[in-house]
């Protein structure tokens, strides 16, 4: 009998609010507004996936609504045995709307405080800009994101068209996000290669990196990633089906491990791709081949990367050694 991956203590790190939506919600949603579900599956392109994003992200459209994917996404990463859940949100999509970004951002922190609490586990979120934006909102949202830090946010992202925009136009954005503590977590090496990896780390002072895994094109950067202890959160399944690996057999995580690079592992958009965290867990196992060693070892790195307080981390590192010397 294997072990049982539900058990193995984990923090989910690399995941977006709307992409993480439960489809039954996404089809009552669309009810209420009196719509057909838009599409969920088969992207030819980058931007034909941002685009389905955005139409289910749409269907958003009153304060209970965010409530609800705030509150279930937690609870789906509390089902599958994360102990710590740190989501990328956006906050202008809904300002205007729901509030002003601040409010919306108020919004989110308290469902997740609240609906983690029920469940025994953390939340803490990564207010993310997007690349295909404004640079000055970017600089905004740092502000914002570092007004919350240590009150419900811990991290600053970007994400959207790596291709078409690259990272070194938001030094200033995450400068002020550094400077205020927050984790620097931006999307890099997914759609375009190492030199945006590079410029994530000099540019932005990544010290996680979401994807990353382009950066397996050049040796001396996977050095890098792993003598600076930069930690990938990786999403096999969403690398599958934006093209960006042929295959899951073909993905590099196994590569990129053996390299000494710190990785977790992550779903990114389950609404969009399929697989929640437990499924990528397993597929790691069973598609990937990896050792239930190499799987403590995601779940450590998810933990010791994460923004979660020193007392919950150190707690579940604990008990991923004892899932490990538990008998398989
Ligand atoms: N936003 C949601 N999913 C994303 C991805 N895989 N890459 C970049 N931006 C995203
Ligand atoms: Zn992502």
């Amino acid at each position: 009998m294997a072990r049982d991956l539900r058990l193995l203590p984990k923090a989910h790190l690399h995941l977006h609010l709307e992409g993480a939506m439960r489809p039954g919600t996404l089809a009552d949603l669309a009810a209420e507004a009196g719509v057909a579900p838009p599409p969920v599956r088969g992207y030819a392109s980058f931007t034909e996936f941002g685009l389905q994003y955005r139409a289910a992200s749409a269907l958003i459209a009153t304060e209970e609504h965010l409530r609800r994917v705030v509150r279930e996404v937690v609870d789906d990463a509390a089902d599958d045995g994360a102990v710590w859940v740190e989501p990328h949100f956006y906050p202008p999509r809904y300002a205007g709307q729901l509030g002003s970004a601040e409010e919306v951002l108020e919004i989110v922190i308290d469902e997740g405080e609240r609906a983690a609490a029920a469940r025994g586990i953390g939340c803490g979120w990564i207010v993310s800009a997007l690349r295909d934006a404004e640079v000055t909102q970017a600089v905004d949202l740092a502000a914002l994101a570092a007004k919350y830090a240590g009150s419900g946010v811990v991290a600053f992202g970007l994400a959207s068209d790596e291709a078409r925009f690259p990272p070194e136009p938001f030094a200033e954005a995450f400068g002020i996000a550094r400077d205020a503590g927050l984790i620097c977590a931006p999307h890099a090496g997914e759609l375009a290669g190492p030199e945006s990896v590079r410029g994530a780390l000099d540019a932005l002072g990544a010290r996680r990196i979401c994807h990353g895994v382009r950066a397996v094109e050049d040796p001396a950067l996977v050095e890098r990633l792993a003598a600076e202890e930069v930690v990938l959160d990786v999403c096999p399944t969403s690398n599958v089906m934006l093209g960006v690996v042929g295959s899951v057999e073909q993905h590099p995580l196994a590569a990129l491990l053996d390299a000494g690079v710190r990785c977790s592992l992550n779903g990114d958009d389950p609404l969009l791709f399929g697989p929640g965290l437990l499924a990528e867990y397993e597929l790691a196992r069973d598609g990937m081949g990896l050792s239930d060693e190499q799987l403590a070892q995601l779940a450590r790195s998810s933990l010791v990367g994460s923004g979660a307080p020193c007392e919950l981390v150190a707690e579940a590192v604990e008990h991923v050694e004892e899932w490990l010397t538990r008998p398989a």
